[in-house]
């Protein structure tokens, strides 16, 4: 809702702020954002659970993890979903409060779950026996409980991409819903493991909500099992994957989801006599999926036996998403070329290989030089970004009610040998 072209000049803006002067001002590709667009999002979540239930709202870093992205969802409120200690220590660094931070993840290092331990992370989202035994080694050696959650895996098709779906059991997240009750048995019996809660993600871009009601349907079953064998859990994350728009789908919003397993959640603990448990999601692309766009500056246009080709100097090393899953971003020119035919082109970067595309058959009326916006860039987009081919990473800019804010400055060649010279 805050992008939009100005009725009078044509111009494409994020919060009423001209793109073409952005990507003038801070050069291209870049990354950026809207702070509005973000904080809306998030209310979207805050204000769907108001009144209902004790719920926190656990942001998924991994989308977006800038610094002073995070510092604005710490202010709204918002705790965070973390998968490395890299992530917390970007939470910390943003003012949040470890204390609202899960850490979730297949393949936690001892190292980490010290360092998670040490700053007082809220919970571990444990995902297998084996990281279970190391959490409880690692507390029994800092003398520090850890507060776990187990990670099942409910085994519902969350109807989305195969690279993106993660609930089936050939995936190789969480616990089996068979496995589960031993696994409790054995933190429940440790003295430096308190059993916290439960908890499911089943898959990310998630356009149909039977999926959520399915898993939690399976959940609630559990702790129905778990109850008969004396251990009581009485909270529930009930993960992320809510979708976007990125051409024409029809995402469920939070307040038609949430109300719903909120109320699922609130029959179930009534009808067995327990208090109602809280509740935390882990919502990542949904909150700042379509609240980013990437600029990038046409280099060349070219054809080739017919085949026209938009030769940019973003690439898939920038967003890796078209090249790594065919993802579909949307892609419009930042400013009306009256010049210009309009002409059917494939969206390519400069990097060597042919998989190194962002969008095919588009139709755009563009000359060299000018700029274009890829859309729905704010998830996944900056935080999937490599150095191939020894390009630096993109600079970022956050707009606040008008004001615009280098959030990243461009990486430099300095920056990318440094590790390497070093030595
Ligand atoms: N919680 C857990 C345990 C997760 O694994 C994920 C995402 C989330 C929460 C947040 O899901 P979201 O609300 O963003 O859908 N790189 C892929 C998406 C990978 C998602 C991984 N897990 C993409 O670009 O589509």
């Amino acid at each position: 809702p805050h992008l939009q072209f100005d009725g009078v000049t044509g111009e494409l803006q994020f919060e009423k702020t001209d793109l073409s002067g952005l990507a003038q001002t801070y050069g291209t590709p870049l990354y950026v954002y809207s702070a509005s667009s973000i904080k809306e999002a998030y209310r979207a979540y805050a204000s769907a659970c108001e009144g209902l239930a004790n719920v926190t709202i656990c942001y998924a870093v991994k989308a977006n993890s800038n610094v002073h992205i995070l510092k604005a969802l710490a202010q709204e409120g918002a705790g965070f979903d973390i998968v490395s200690a890299g992530e917390l220590a970007r939470v910390i660094a943003a003012g949040g409060k470890p204390q609202k931070a899960v850490f979730a993840g297949v393949g936690k290092s001892a190292q980490e779950i010290e360092y998670a331990l040490s700053q007082g992370v809220g919970c571990f989202n444990v995902e297998s026996e084996a990281e279970m035994t190391r959490i409880g080694q690692v507390a029994e050696k800092m003398q520090r409980m850890a507060n776990v959650s187990l990670r099942v895996n409910p085994d519902v098709d969350a109807k989305t991409h195969p690279y993106i779906s993660t609930g089936l059991k050939e995936n190789k997240f969480g616990v089996s819903m068979n496995a589960a009750p031993r696994v409790y048995q054995f933190a429940h019996a440790h003295p430096w493991l308190n059993v916290h809660g439960i908890d499911c993600h089943i898959g990310s871009q998630l356009t149909d909500a039977s999926p959520y009601f399915d898993a939690l349907d399976r959940v609630l079953a559990l702790l129905d099992q778990l109850a008969a064998d004396g251990i009581e859990i009485n909270h529930l994350d009930l993960g992320g994957g809510i979708g976007i728009r990125y051409l024409d789908e029809t995402p469920p919003t939070p307040a038609e989801v949430l109300p719903r397993l909120i109320a699922k959640v609130k029959d179930w603990a009534q009808s067995k006599g327990r208090s109602m448990p809280t509740l935390s999601f882990e919502p990542g692309r949904s909150i700042v999926g379509n609240a980013g766009v990437l600029l990038t500056q046409v280099e060349f246009l070219k054809e080739n036996e017919g085949k026209h080709f938009a030769i940019v100097d973003a690439a898939m090393n920038d967003l890796m998403r078209p090249a790594m899953y065919k993802a579909f971003h949307g892609v419009v020119a930042v400013q009306n070329n009256a010049h210009a035919q309009p002409q059917e082109y494939d969206v390519v970067g400069p990097v060597c290989e042919s998989g190194d595309w962002l969008a095919k058959n588009r139709t755009l009326a563009i000359e060299q030089g000018d700029y274009l916006a890829i859309l729905s860039a704010g998830a996944y987009g900056q935080t999937m970004a490599s150095n191939y081919n020894s390009r630096g990473r993109a600079a970022e800019v956050l707009i606040e009610n008008g004001e615009v804010t280098l959030i990243r400055r461009r990486e430099t060649i300095e920056d990318q040998l440094r590790p390497e010279l070093d030595v």
